[in-house]
């Protein structure tokens, strides 16, 4: 089966394809590079035993997508081209509108034209907005408190429509929590440009030396310690629950949503300190203000991805943290290039 991963030379795109390649699969990467470097196919080569077919070109050039559907035999799209950074997204929303949305527009009107009919989308927690009851489950009411998270609820909506409108359509969107780790062999994780805006790779940088001390962000919070609470996924797991829900939209039309998160939650203290245990170090951090649109908890009720696709999150917090040290240490400045 030939996938198209759009946004496949960035951190989870890129775990993604060597999990793909490990099930027989053969990724096709599309990326625009504007948060990723070429360098990473090296790495998937290296880790996966082979080089995935690579094609530089944005999601919006219809012209392109058109000729890569054609000439690569593509059967199923992992969408997840996008931009991330909610403050940027404040800043810039039409830059957020027209990658995230537009993006999207224009890739489901080449499907529709291909006769390509199975998608996954990279939804996010954060469609739950300021949630109070946790854990949360698929049901919960969605709202957004910025430009991205209402560019990943727009999205949502549109295959709604989509999929209600026309049921040759498999239309997926996954709910991720807050991923993180890296590959275990320590060649491949996330390589955030500039000063990282979440936790754990601002933390892999104290720990290796860029930057000082952790600012944790608020410690009055209702929560055991006062500080956030996050449900923290291995980005491998994450990948895994990729490939479980492809397999599972094959031939199921329709729009399906799942939650991916372990069910539980830790704290920026219990993180801090768990990163510590890995690194064999005392990292520095002092407390400074709540940041803005920040919630005091969120973590996943991840019951239906198991019952539906039969995935589940497997690995540790011990396991994030070691995999994630592995790499920031091998890789002091993340992929060369
Ligand atoms: P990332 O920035 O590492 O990867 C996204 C990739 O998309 C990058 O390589 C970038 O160059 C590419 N891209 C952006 N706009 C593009 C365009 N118009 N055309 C082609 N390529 C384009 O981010 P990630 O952490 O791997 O996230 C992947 C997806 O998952 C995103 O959609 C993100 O919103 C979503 N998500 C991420 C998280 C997280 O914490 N990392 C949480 C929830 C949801
Ligand atoms: C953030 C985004 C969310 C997005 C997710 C993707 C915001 C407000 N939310 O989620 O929309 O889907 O990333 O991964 O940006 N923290 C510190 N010090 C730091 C960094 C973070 O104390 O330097 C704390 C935060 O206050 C929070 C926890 O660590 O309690 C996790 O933060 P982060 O990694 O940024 O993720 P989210 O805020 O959950």
């Amino acid at each position: 089966m030939n996938v198209l991963v759009t946004g496949g030379t960035g951190y989870i795109g890129s775990l993604t394809s060597v999990q793909l390649l490990g099930a027989g699969l053969r990724p096709v990467l599309l990326d625009n590079l504007c948060n990723s470097k070429a360098a990473v196919l090296e790495r998937i080569e290296r880790v996966a035993g082979v080089r995935p077919r690579f094609i530089d070109g944005d999601i919006r050039d219809r012209a392109l997508l058109d000729r890569v559907l054609r000439e690569e035999g593509i059967d199923s799209v992992i969408h997840f081209a996008g931009l991330k950074a909610v403050g940027e997204s404040v800043e810039m929303p039409l830059a957020y509108y027209d990658n995230n949305v537009n993006g999207t527009l224009v890739l489901l009107q080449a499907l529709r034209e291909a006769r390509v009919r199975t998608l996954v989308f990279s939804s996010s927690a954060t469609v739950y907005g300021d949630a109070q009851v946790m854990p949360l489950r698929e049901d919960a009411p969605t709202s957004a408190t910025n430009p991205y998270g209402r560019s990943k609820l727009m999205v949502e909506q549109i295959l709604a429509d989509l999929a209600a409108s026309d049921p040759s359509w498999s239309l997926t969107a996954l709910r991720y929590f807050n991923p993180v780790g890296a590959h275990p062999s320590g060649l491949m994780g996330e390589d955030p440009q500039g000063i990282p805006n979440n936790l754990m790779p601002y933390i892999a940088q104290v720990a290796v030396g860029r930057r000082e001390k952790l600012r944790v962000f608020g410690n009055d919070y209702p929560t055991p310690d006062g500080t956030g609470v996050r449900d923290y996924i291995h980005v491998l797991d994450l990948a895994d629950g990729h490939l479980a829900a492809l397999r599972h939209g094959h031939g199921r039309p329709g729009l399906h949503v799942f939650n991916l998160g372990t069910g539980q939650g830790h704290s920026v203290l219990e993180m801090l300190q768990a990163f510590g245990r890995a690194c064999g170090k005392t990292l520095a951090h002092e407390i400074a203000s709540r940041r803005p649109g920040d919630v005091a908890s969120c973590w996943a009720d991840p019951a239906h991805a198991e019952s539906t696709l039969g995935w589940r999150a497997r690995r540790s917090l011990d396991e994030m943290c070691a995999d994630t040290w592995r790499w920031q240490s091998m890789n002091p400045e993340g992929y060369p290039g």
